[in-house]
Formats: C-alpha cells, sequence, structure tokens
C-alpha cells in the first residue's frame, strides 16, 4: 500500500456566526492559504490494528488504543472504521499536520478531520462522497463545539463559498454553492488571542437562556443581514457589502463576543479604507477580517499589523464555483 495525503483549506465565516447555530442562515468561504494535511503510511511490520497517530504541531504521538473517546482525532480515526467496517485498521501511522492557527476561528480543528477522513478512506480503498465526508467530520466537530452548526464542516468540505442554513430539527440542512458575481478581496487579520469556539457558543447559549427574547431579536436581525448580503455577492456591490458587514458586527458586539482587541482591528480596517469588517468566527480573539478594493489590501494588511495583529492573510474570494446544489455532487 502506497503511503496517501490529503489536505483540507480553512475558512472564515463572512456572515452569521452563532446565529447560525439557532437556525438562521450564514454565509463561509474556503481560505486557501491555510491547509491541514493528513498522511497515512502503511507499517507492514507492526500487527494488524496497530494504529500510531503524530500531530508534531500540538506535540501529539499516541497509538489510537491510548487515546481517549473525546480525542477528536481519534474521533475522526473511528468515524471511518465505522463507516468503512475494516476493522482492525491495518498497520498504519496517521500524520497530521496544519497551518491553520487553532482556536482561531479559521476552522482548523474540521479541516484536520476532512483530511484525515480523505486520506484514511482512500488508503483503505474507499472514496467517500463529499455529503459523506461532511457528516462525518460534522460528528467530530461536536466535541469540538458541543453544538455545532454544522457549517464549519461543509464549507471545509466543499470547498467554495457557501450558503448554509441548519435545520433546527434534525432534517436536512440547506447548504448552497455561493457564485460571486465578481472576484473579491479580503484580508484576515489575527488577534494572537486563543478563544476555544465551544467556550464562547456556550456561554451564548447562556446568555440566550436568560433573554430569549433578546437573543432571538439579535438572530433574526443577523439573519436578515445575510440574506441581503447574499444578494449583494451575487450582484458585485462591495460598498454595501461591506456596511453589512459592519451592522454585523455590531449585533455581534451586542451579543458580547467580540472583545477590545477585535474592534480594534476592525476599526483599523475602516481607517484604512475596508468598505466593511468585522470579527470572525466564535469571537473574543481569534480573527477578524475586512473587505478591501483589492489595490488596498496590502496597505490595509499593514495597518492591522500596526493595531496589533500577530499574523494577517490576503485571500481573494474567486468565481470559480458552479451554481449546483452542493448536496448533490
Ligand atoms: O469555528 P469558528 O470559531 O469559526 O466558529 C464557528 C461559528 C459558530 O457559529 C460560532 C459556531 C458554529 O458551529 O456555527
Amino acid at each position: 500500500m502506497p503511503a496517501i495525503s490529503a489536505s483540507a483549506p480553512g475558512k472564515v465565516i463572512l456572515f452569521g456566526e452563532h446565529a447560525v447555530v439557532y437556525g438562521q442562515p450564514a454565509i463561509a468561504v474556503p481560505v486557501f492559504q491555510v491547509k491541514a494535511r493528513a498522511m497515512v503510511l502503511p507499517e507492514p511490520l507492526k500487527p494488524a490494528g496497530w494504529v500510531r497517530l503524530q500531530a508534531p504541531d500540538i506535540g501529539l504521538e499516541a497509538l489510537l488504543s491510548e487515546l481517549g473517546e473525546e480525542d477528536p482525532l481519534g474521533e475522526a480515526v473511528r468515524q471511518v472504521i465505522n463507516k468503512t467496517g475494516v476493522d482492525p485498521l491495518p498497520a498504519l501511522t496517521l500524520r497530521v499536520t496544519s497551518t491553520i492557527p487553532v482556536a482561531s476561528g479559521l476552522g482548523s480543528g474540521a479541516a484536520v478531520s476532512v483530511a484525515v477522513i480523505r486520506a484514511l478512506a482512500e488508503f483503505l480503498g474507499y472514496r467517500l462522497p463529499d455529503r459523506r465526508v461532511a457528516e462525518m467530520a460534522f460528528e467530530v466537530e461536536k466535541i469540538h463545539h458541543g453544538t455545532p452548526s454544522g457549517i464549519d464542516n461543509s464549507v471545509i468540505t466543499y470547498a467554495r463559498p457557501i450558503y448554509f442554513q441548519r435545520d433546527l430539527y434534525g432534517g436536512k440542512n440547506r447548504l448552497e454553492t455561493l457564485v460571486p458575481d465578481k472576484p473579491f478581496t479580503l484580508v484576515i487579520g489575527d488577534s494572537g488571542i486563543p478563544s476555544p469556539t465551544g467556550k464562547v457558543v456556550g456561554d451564548v447559549r447562556q446568555a440566550w437562556r436568560a433573554d430569549p427574547e433578546g437573543y432571538e431579536q439579535i438572530f433574526s436581525q443577523i439573519g436578515e443581514l445575510v440574506r441581503i448580503a447574499r444578494r449583494f455577492i451575487e450582484t458585485d456591490d462591495p460598498q454595501a457589502l461591506g456596511s453589512l458587514m459592519l451592522q454585523n458586527h455590531d449585533l455581534l458586539v451586542k451579543m458580547g463576543v467580540s472583545c477590545q482587541e477585535l474592534n480594534g482591528l476592525v476599526d483599523a480596517a475602516m481607517q484604512s479604507g475596508a468598505w466593511g469588517a468585522k470579527l470572525s468566527g466564535g469571537g473574543r480573539g481569534g480573527n477578524m477580517i475586512a473587505l478591501v478594493p483589492p489595490e488596498r489590501a496590502k496597505t490595509l494588511a499593514d495597518a492591522l499589523v500596526k493595531a496589533g495583529a500577530v499574523k494577517t492573510i490576503i485571500t481573494h474570494v474567486e468565481v470559480n464555483a458552479s451554481s449546483e446544489d452542493t448536496q448533490d455532487r
């Protein structure tokens, strides 16, 4: 058996984080400048069932049998065992590397899951459809997030801009490819503050329980912004889109998921000529995004660094996806 590898991109949420957990739509796009990679190497001298996991970035080296049930990497492997029925696995080493910062809203957990699931399935001779890969990665997301909406595993599996709406009653989620009228440019700024999404999602749930009416109102205002944003993406109106981003950011501030550093980066982006900016992902740290005229991207990235960003990424959202429903792929 030859070594097999697979990779998966990072992602940012353009609109609708948190509200998407409560059934509102959201928009996310892949970020190809960062990625997770999984490589499966055969270990012909070891007995069947000997499965070693290596993730040098996080200092992990362990046998599958040593990992607890709550370990996301172990769960990704178990998903493949369950779906393919190959048990025990042939002896192997699974090596995972990633350039996606952890706990920063760029989808590192989901990207690792997708890369592991694809590489391991292919190693075993299975070609899983995207829909199945996304479902399996969703099961792993539950360990990371508790109550994930499903947007991260979806955008990362399909690797194209998506419009996503969770079915709150366990039915089929709405998942559509979003085709921008024109490419657009985003600058991503990393606050450098790690913020595990599961914690922030849990805090929002508590706040929602304490004030259901107030929070439902914020969620539906965000949902409305997302629906309008989709039109502006599909008709190329970046100024209008930028202004919606700011409105979405304000609602996230109201929800209690921003922080001084992220607000500072959003302000710096606006002062440096962005059309709009907002935090992206779970919040309280992690990344923010700015929509910029392409020729200003470098200047704006420098301005974000001056305002405290530890890293920036310039990414272009392209117009290369087909308009078919991604669930049919
Ligand atoms: O993984 P993050 O930090 O991009 O957060 C995902 C977005 C949330 O809406 C906060 C959670 C979810 O499951 O949709």
